[in-house]
């Protein structure tokens, strides 16, 4: 089972629509996946860095709409993870996801997670391409390095502001369903 996260708030978004395609890819090879639109959460907390994770085997103490996600993570094949750039980051929601991830870090930082799963990453930017490939360089590196995930590809979109009805870029769409089709795998 993958893990897919949108955390742009905008459901019918550049974004959703690259991840949509990333999907299925993955159901192309017969992988199921969850779907999880950050932007529904109601319950939700950044880490305290209270450190109970680090001493309960990395489970985040937390209990908010969070918490489901991070053990869905910790049993999921791969993950597709999905933010938009806001003010050249990624935007709030996905960070208070991605940063409660630090609870499969142990008291040493080595990571609980199982290893090897394989993690696409899609940002978009609406006019700066170059923190959208930063940021989508940064993601896929602390996953790698942090979480010992296999990368299978990366995705950075800048939107141009283009309206939402505006036709996407079809080799960007067709990318992302290669990208989905390397969970095969795994
Ligand atoms: C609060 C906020 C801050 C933003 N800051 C940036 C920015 O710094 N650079 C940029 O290129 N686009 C910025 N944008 C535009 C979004 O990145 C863009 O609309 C989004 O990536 C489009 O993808 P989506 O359709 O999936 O939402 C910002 C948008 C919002 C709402």
């Amino acid at each position: 089972m993958i893990t897919c996260l949108i955390s742009s708030p905008r459901a019918n978004g550049f974004g959703s629509m690259i991840a949509a395609k990333a999907v299925e890819g993955a159901e192309s090879v017969g992988k199921a996946v969850s779907i999880h639109r950050l932007n529904d959460m109601t319950s939700y907390r950044q880490c305290q860095n209270c450190g109970g994770c680090k001493n309960n085997g990395c489970h985040c103490v937390l209990k908010d709409d969070i918490t489901p996600i991070l053990e869905e993570i910790r049993d999921a094949e791969g993950l597709i993870l999905c933010t938009s750039i806001n003010f050249n980051d990624t935007n709030g929601l996905f960070k208070l996801v991605f940063d409660r991830l630090y609870s499969f870090l142990d008291m040493n930082s080595c990571s609980a997670m199982p290893k090897g799963k394989k993690v696409a990453v899609i940002v978009t930017a609406g006019a700066d391409d170059t923190s959208a490939e930063r940021v989508s360089v940064e993601l896929e590196k602390i996953m790698e390095q942090h979480f010992y995930c296999q990368s299978v590809g990366r995705i950075s979109y800048c939107t141009w502001f283009m309206p939402l009805d505006m036709p996407m870029d079809p080799d960007v769409l067709d990318r992302a369903f290669q990208i989905g089709t390397r969970f095969r795998d795994c």
